[in-house]
């Protein structure tokens, strides 16, 4: 086995991870990432489009993992998208070089400050909204649609329709900012540069547009020279060494997922950063396999952040239905959080199929009320994940009493053609918790029980922030990182 050294390891390139080597990298230290997913720009694949699913559509799969219409075949590849299926809920993750955002809607919200404050009250709310959030907004491009763009492109139809919708139903609609480059979707509108938005690709990754990782903060670190990421390599697991170092146990693979060949790595420093389910599994199970210390809480207050699908068939159709042309990145949203007995923030979502279906698509995001724990099954030899009906109970009368009162407004029925009863409860795409800041590690982000052990990803968020969280997951790595290199916890 190779033997290598690396007195500062990251695992996982996503939020968490690219945060942490940008910051580290341009504090003059060397660190080495391993990303199990393959690195797409190095390697020069493109990615496929939803209507033509190829080598980037799924993860070692032999067919497409949508969360509907998966009617097609495809030949396994380390693909950029991911689902860990468990017995009430199924979750979608990134894979690849950049993580989640590889794979995610671009979607860039800042969560309300008075339920950032009820989550996290341990944290500086006024630092967060005066210097991480905005921080993260520039270091990420987030950017907004221009509204004539919008009234006018027919790619946003389904916008249009949906806010109009929701304003005859007496719902509050908001601009929801983005990571994909708004100036280059209105040249791929005038044809001056390739399609990607409008080219059905989102889920299977953005040739063009998109301001995902590897443009932002990964391009930044590599570009100090500090940085070195290696891609194809999936940490097994972790074992605490006496002197307080740690060896990993690690497997490069080919881009078929077959193992090239088993390599040792032995670090000073870790960083977990492996995404909530990533990190969680590599904890639980060293713990089992290498009697890895673990916190006793370690598992606990997750959370899917309250996601919960839903859709309405027969939006207008007579009046043309919500297009046949779609743009894949969201712009709208409908904001009913203060609404006591039904707090919910909803995305009104692309459903870009290639012709008209007069069907609108919601991903609702609520709060959560009771929280799951994510374990090991030391028979079956995986996690498991303790989260059923009880657990959605509340976000499924949300989802009633939304599609009921758009209906009313506005005719249309609930999406039978898109889920069964037309409530999607066990689709996450935003895992959340079972690291929480301040409870399984110290209030920036150490281990606790641990000298030199860090989680920065989406698990130390306890499993709900009330909007898509990847702001909020760079903006607490931004925050952590920062102190922890004050603290000179790598020198
Ligand atoms: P993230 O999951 O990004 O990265 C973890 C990385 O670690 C991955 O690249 C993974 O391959 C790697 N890894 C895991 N285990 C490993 C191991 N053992 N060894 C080596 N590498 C390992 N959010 C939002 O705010 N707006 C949006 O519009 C959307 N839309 C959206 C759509 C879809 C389809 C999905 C699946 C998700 C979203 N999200 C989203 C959610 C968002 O993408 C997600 O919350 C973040 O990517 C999580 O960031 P992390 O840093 O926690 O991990």
């Amino acid at each position: 086995k190779e033997i290598i050294d690396a007195p500062i390891l990251i695992v996982g390139s996503g939020y968490g991870g690219a945060v942490s080597a940008l910051r580290l990298c341009e504090s003059g230290k060397k660190v080495v990432m391993l990303e199990m997913g393959l690195n797409w720009q190095k390697s020069g694949i493109p990615f496929s489009n939803m209507l033509k699913p190829g080598k980037s559509a799924a993860w070692l799969k032999k067919k497409t993992i949508a969360p509907f219409m998966n009617i097609f075949s495809l030949t396994p590849f380390t693909g950029t998208l991911d689902r860990m299926d468990f017995e009430h809920i199924n979750i979608w993750v990134g894979r690849g070089v950049g993580g989640g955002s590889l794979v995610n809607g671009g979607m860039a919200v800042t969560p309300k400050k008075s339920y950032f404050k009820e989550i996290f009250p341990d944290l500086d709310t006024e630092k967060f909204y005066n210097i991480y959030f905005p921080l993260v907004h520039k270091e990420l491009k987030v950017n907004v649609i221009g509204e004539q763009f919008l009234k006018d492109c027919p790619y946003y139809k389904f916008t249009r329709v949906g806010e109009a919708e929701a304003h005859k139903a007496g719902f509050k609609t908001i601009r929801v900012p983005n990571v994909y480059d708004f100036q280059y979707m209105e040249k791929e509108y005038r044809n001056e540069v390739p399609r990607s938005a409008f080219n059905t690709e989102v889920i299977y990754g953005n040739n063009h547009g998109k301001n995902s990782l590897d443009k932002t903060y990964l391009k930044k670190a590599l570009e100090t020279g500090n940085l070195e990421i290696l891609d194809l390599h999936c940490v097994e697991h972790i074992k605490l060494n006496d002197d307080k170092t740690y060896t990993l146990q690690v497997q490069q693979t080919d881009i078929s997922g077959g193992v090239v060949t088993d390599k040792v790595f032995n670090c000073k420093k870790l960083i977990l950063a492996a995404g909530t389910m990533g990190t969680l599994k590599l904890l639980l199970h060293s713990n089992v396999v290498n009697n890895f210390p673990i916190h006793k809480q370690i598992g606990k207050n997750w959370g899917n952040n309250g996601n919960f699908m839903t859709g309405r068939n027969w939006v207008k159709p007579l009046s043309g239905g919500t297009g046949a042309k779609q743009s894949t990145i969201p712009v709208g949203g409908i904001d009913n959080w203060d609404d006591k007995e039904h707090p919910f923030f909803t995305e009104i979502a692309p459903l870009p199929m290639g012709m008209d279906v007069a069907t609108a698509l919601y991903l609702l995001i609520n709060r959560v009320d009771k929280k799951g724990e994510v374990s090991y099954d030391r028979n079956a030899k995986k996690i498991i994940l303790n989260w059923d009906q009880s657990n959605t109970f509340k976000m499924r009368e949300n989802a009633g009493y939304f599609i009921k009162k758009m209906n009313r407004a506005n005719g249309g029925t609930r999406s039978h053609f898109l889920f069964n009863n037309g409530f999607g409860a066990n689709v996450c795409y935003h895992p959340l918790g079972g690291c929480v800041l301040g409870k399984v590690t110290d209030e920036y982000g150490k281990l606790k029980d641990h000298e030199n052990l860090y989680v920065l990803d989406g698990s130390l968020i306890p499993g709900t922030i009330g909007v898509n969280p990847f702001v909020t997951i760079t903006a607490i790595a931004e925050y952590c990182i920062e102190n922890l290199i004050r603290q000179n916890e790598f020198s």
